[in-house]
């Protein structure tokens, strides 16, 4: 085992204040100390907390969108190096994380490179807690610790090529497959959630497609659902079950166009199993909006 969990995820976005309501209002996560305002009273830096870890989701003010970084958590200095020297010899280049960032990830250090589909990747140790009580008024929990902050989906125009490097590399096995067009799309884990990174072949360049994060309560997805609506969230898909992680959740369009999904109820499979395919995505729901 090498990546632990889905550590955090830091984003570009030339809209700050739609991601405000996107993640504070919307999905209900905390906004933490280390939020930046400009001289000119700009929002540049939001952090948001889903529990101790004190930076999971940041959105950056940038000319242009895209993923500054998914950060991958490892269990110490020597599972970076071992990390390291595993990159190094498929060839991947590495970049050691600065004392500045570090820092800014607020972790105790960080190395960075690029997955097959050049997306930015990093892994880091030692997450620097905040010890202060996380305050969600919308949201009774979120689903985190040793299952990471969520999951997400990165497109892989090689899909193979993604596979064997989170696979060999990173240490991720394969939870289950699903046909999507000539190649599979693959569900991948790293830890006792169903999967923790989706592989989708699709053209490149890689970027990021999906975020989820998994609240503690059904009732927290209802709620979820009709802040959606008051605040006028443009929906993906209507509330379903998903047929591989069981959740019962709902998609959104985030700023730029992630798929975001808030979810209840995944999957807890504490080993490494057989893999399957699976031939629809949801027993029930999931559908397209209406009107
Ligand atoms: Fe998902």
């Amino acid at each position: 085992m090498t990546v632990r969990s889905l550590g955090y995820l830091h984003l570009d976005t030339d809209d700050v204040p739609a991601w405000r309501t996107f993640a504070g209002d919307f999905l209900g996560l905390m906004e933490a100390a280390g939020s930046a305002d400009d001289a000119d009273g700009a929002e540049n830096v939001v952090t948001y907390r889903l529990d101790h870890y004190p930076a999971r989701l940041v959105v950056h003010a940038a000319a242009a969108p895209g993923v500054r970084a998914i950060g991958f958590e490892v269990d110490d200095r020597r599972a970076l190096g071992d990390l390291v020297d595993r990159l190094e010899a498929r060839g991947v280049e590495v970049v050691a994380g600065s004392a500045e960032l570090a820092a800014d990830r607020r972790v105790s250090g960080l190395v960075c490179f690029e997955d097959p589909a050049g997306i930015p990747v990093e892994a880091f140790y030692g997450p620097v807690l905040d010890h202060e009580p996380l305050l969600t008024p919308t949201v009774s929990a979120f689903v985190t610790g040793s299952q990471g902050m969520g999951h997400v989906i990165v497109s892989a125009p090689d899909v193979r090529a993604s596979y064997d490097f989170y696979v060999d590399v990173l240490g991720f096995w394969e939870r289950n497959s699903m046909k999507a067009g000539p190649d599979d799309l693959y569900f991948m884990a790293c830890n006792e959630r169903h999967h923790t990174l989706g592989l989708l072949p699709m053209p490149g360049p890689g970027r990021l497609v999906h975020l989820m994060v998994e609240a503690a309560s059904l009732d927290d997805v209802g709620h979820a659902l009709d802040r959606a609506e008051d605040l006028e969230v443009p929906m993906m898909q209507r509330l379903g079950r998903h047929t591989n992680d069981h959740m019962v959740s709902f998609y959104v369009t985030s700023p730029e166009g992630y798929a975001v999904e808030f979810g209840w109820g995944g999957l807890r499979i504490p080993e490494q199993g057989p893999t399957y395919e699976i031939t629809r995505g949801a027993f029930w729901g999931h559908r397209p909006p209406t009107g």
